[in-house]
């Protein structure tokens, strides 16, 4: 069955969703449409043709910005202080889906919905909050590099994402 992105809308049945991790289930539960409503971060969900109600997987997305000083020493050279970010807050697959490819499928989508931020506002690199190990080990699968005093958030440019992933926007 073809699975396609979505932006995260009430008739999606966020109650049956489950990860394995209960903190990304319960945000995606009770926090995903309430941050909807006031702006705060946008979730966007994949489904299945055929049944686009069940969740097969999530992440969020929002802004905001890192001291360079907390960056690899190979992404701060030549950067300001501050850099603006955008942040992949959470991302989780259905427990029984896992293993097909949406983990792979949510994060470049992602990456092109950052690629397409930053052709309109400055954004120098993706960042993510890995909730524990088997999610750090996921992001270094795909290029993400550790902080060093923080190896639980990862950072990608975005120049390193175009090439990785040839993503264009559009
Ligand atoms: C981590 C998670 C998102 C991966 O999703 P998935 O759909 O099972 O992963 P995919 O099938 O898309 O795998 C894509 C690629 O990542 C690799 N991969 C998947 N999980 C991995 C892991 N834990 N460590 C390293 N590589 C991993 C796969 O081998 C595959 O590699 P390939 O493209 O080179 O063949 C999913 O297991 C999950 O939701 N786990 C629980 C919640 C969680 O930890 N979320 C992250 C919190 S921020």
């Amino acid at each position: 069955m073809a699975i396609r992105m979505e932006p995260l809308q009430a008739h999606h049945d966020t109650e049956a969703f489950g990860c394995g991790d209960d903190a990304l289930d319960g945000w995606l539960r009770r926090i995903a449409k309430q941050h909807l409503r006031k702006g705060i971060s946008r979730s966007f969900v994949a489904v299945e043709s055929g049944n686009f109600h069940r969740v097969l997987g999530f992440y969020s997305l929002t802004v905001g910005e890192v001291d360079a000083d907390a960056l690899p020493s190979a992404i701060a050279k030549k950067l300001p202080r501050k850099i603006p970010i955008v942040l992949i807050g959470r991302l989780g697959v259905l427990t029984e889906a896992q293993g097909r490819g949406i983990g792979g499928y949510l994060l470049v989508d992602a990456l092109h919905r950052a690629l397409r931020v930053s052709s309109e506002v400055g954004i120098i690199a993706v960042l993510v909050d890995a909730k524990n190990k088997n999610a750090v080990n996921f992001y270094r699968h795909h290029g993400f590099l550790q902080l060093p005093d923080r190896p639980q958030r990862l950072i990608l440019p975005i120049r390193t994402a175009i090439s990785l992933f040839e993503i264009r926007p559009g």
